[in-house]
């Protein structure tokens, strides 16, 4: 068996929140033990409501919070024992595509610019080199690299979340963290980016980690699916075990939820995921 590309351990991660008139302090567990393994070219849906934990725990994953309990182990390698440099080395493997199109591409900046920037931490290319590579992953992301010096506003939604994957792709990474890549867009559009992501998978033999509200996407996309409630995975299987056999109360409410006739109830085995 080979080892799995992602494994997480038991992460915890606590806010604190001030909390009334009188100052008193309030701990929130928002993500509560979770441990999870991801491997090579597999997708990982992690679903829940509202305030469940799943950006928490993307964010985690990410590095983006220093005070966290558990273990990230990436490709063999334990996060927590890396120096800062080697961490740095590491995180170009790991990429994060969010939510927003809009807010999460800088106004100021032409799409190339955005997706150099990315470049700039770790890469030993020339700057020749790099503005090549943008040129080939803004193609291969279904973006002519005519656009190069095209500002985010002249761009649509659809086009927009083209550049924030090219942005996460161009290093070159081996895991993809996305979270809610397609829930600003129109369901037209959001089909046209699931299938990008899954040619990319195909072609680059990338790892997801799919963060979706939307449970007929993620049966569409995921292999496996964890469930959250309340910082803690629920309910954890392959996709046909968590929409055809759910376990748990809290699963079989959440897919009661999808209105009838939605993708996610066709039969799996007429979806798009080997
Ligand atoms: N910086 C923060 N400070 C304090 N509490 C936070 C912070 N970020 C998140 N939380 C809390 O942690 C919990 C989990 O939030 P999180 O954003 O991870 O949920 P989510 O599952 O991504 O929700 P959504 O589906 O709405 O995006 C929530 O109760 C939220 O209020
Ligand atoms: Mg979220």
């Amino acid at each position: 068996m080979t080892k799995p590309l992602l494994e997480v351990e038991n992460l915890t991660k606590k806010f604190t929140l001030s909390k009334s008139l009188f100052g008193k302090k309030e701990e929130l567990v928002a993500v509560d033990q979770v441990s999870f393994s991801l491997d090579k070219g597999k997708t990982l849906g992690i679903v829940g409501e509202s305030g469940s934990g799943k950006s928490t725990l993307a964010r985690c994953i990410i590095g983006l919070y220093q005070d966290i309990e558990g273990k990230i182990i990436f490709d063999g390698q334990d996060l927590t024992d890396l120096s800062k440099k080697e961490l740095r080395q590491v995180k170009t493997r790991m990429q994060m595509v969010f939510q927003d199109p809009y807010s999460s591409l800088n106004p100021r900046f032409t799409a190339g610019n955005i997706i150099l920037e990315s470049l700039r931490v770790g890469s030993k290319k020339s700057q020749r080199e790099k503005v090549e590579k943008v040129k080939e992953t803004m193609e291969r992301c279904g973006l002519s690299s005519k656009y190069y010096s095209r500002y985010p506003h002249e761009f649509s939604g659809g086009q927009r979340q083209r550049i924030s994957i090219a942005r996460a792709l161009v290093t070159e990474p081996d895991l993809l963290i996305l979270d809610e890549p397609t829930s600003a867009l129109d369901v037209s559009i959001q089909a046209q980016i699931i299938d990008l992501l899954k040619d990319l998978q195909k072609e680059l033999g990338l790892t997801y980690l799919f963060i979706s509200h939307d449970l007929a996407v993620v049966a569409n996309l995921c292999h496996e699916v964890a469930v959250m409630d309340q910082g803690k995975i629920v309910e954890k299987g392959s996709r046909d075990q968590i929409f055809i056999r759910p376990q748990q109360v809290y699963t079989k409410k959440l897919l009661q939820a999808i209105p009838i006739d939605h993708p996610a109830q066709r039969r799996p085995d007429s979806m798009g995921t080997e």
